[in-house]
């Protein structure tokens, strides 16, 4: 059965436009209708300079997060009618620079996550050149790490961290996620060379846990609990108990990078 819903949608350019407006458009949905969905409707029916950056639609790529009704949500991922409201409210992320009305800019949070080399790095360097077997793991190896490396950069943590809002430099719940999925993969030995970013002064010990990040992740990543133990990783580790010079000395050392999705 179709039902007839308002949704009022931000609209802004930022390039020719000085304050943002408020525009209402009527969409009929029905039970299975996205607010994707929906935002494409409206796209290409009632105003085709409605802005939206979307990808897979099925929660996979990460492309699509809005405020929905007031929170972090993957438009692919919400059905209209199960947000039991007459009037949808829909908005670009927090805490990111508008581009164009729901598009907002990753590039930041993209580069503080090159910061903390989202990879694993070997100091094995021979083995690495000439390998002589591959790097097996064992079953609970693997589940050290497996639900934090579920992750699909959607940015929502991120946009909910209180602590992102107020500093815009803290390296953000997705970025301390990442850094802690592979510092914890029985295959890496990295950590030493992110020690330098992910202990500094906006690093994992400005997170207080509040776990707002947490409550909005899509995947059940839970990176409010992966910064804590990387905090734990950080402080039982012999290279903390080391002075800063040393640490710098260590992580300016060669090493051998393997890139991994
Ligand atoms: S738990 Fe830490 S990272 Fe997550 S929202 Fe709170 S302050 Fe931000
Ligand atoms: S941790 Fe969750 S909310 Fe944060 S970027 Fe990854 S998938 Fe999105
Ligand atoms: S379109 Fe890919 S996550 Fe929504």
């Amino acid at each position: 059965m179709e039902r007839k819903i308002q949704f009022k949608v931000f609209k802004f350019n930022p390039s020719i436009e000085v304050t943002p407006t408020w525009r209402v458009y009527e969409v009929e949905v029905d039970r299975g209708t996205t607010v994707l969905d929906a935002l494409l409707k409206i796209k290409e029916e009632q105003d085709p300079s409605l802005a939206i950056r979307y990808s897979c639609r099925q929660a996979i790529c990460g492309s699509c997060g809005m405020m929905i009704n007031g929170k972090q949500r993957l438009a692919c991922f919400t059905r209209v009618l199960e947000l039991n409201s007459k009037i949808i409210y829909v908005e670009p992320l927090s805490n990111y620079p508008i581009i164009r009305d729901l598009v907002t800019d990753f590039s930041e949070l993209f580069s503080k996550e090159r910061s903390v080399k989202p990879y694993i790095i070997r100091d094995d360097v021979e083995e690495m050149s000439n390998p002589t077997g591959m790097y097996l793991q064992k079953p609970d190896e693997l589940l050290s790490y497996l639900q934090f490396a579920d992750c699909i950069e959607c940015g929502l943590c991120s946009s909910a961290c209180p602590t992102v809002s107020t500093d815009r430099l803290f390296l953000s719940p997705m970025v301390l996620n990442k850094a802690y999925r592979f510092s914890a993969d029985s295959r890496d030995s990295g950590l030493v060379h992110r020690l330098p970013v992910i202990d500094s002064e906006h690093g994992c010990w400005r997170c207080h846990f509040a776990a707002a990040c947490s409550s909005v992740c899509p995947k059940g990543v839970d990176p409010a609990k992966s910064i804590q133990l990387l905090k734990r990783m950080i402080t039982s580790t012999n290279i903390f108990k080391k002075s800063r010079k040393r640490i710098v000395e260590i992580s300016s050392r060669p090493h051998v990078t393997l890139s991994f999705p």
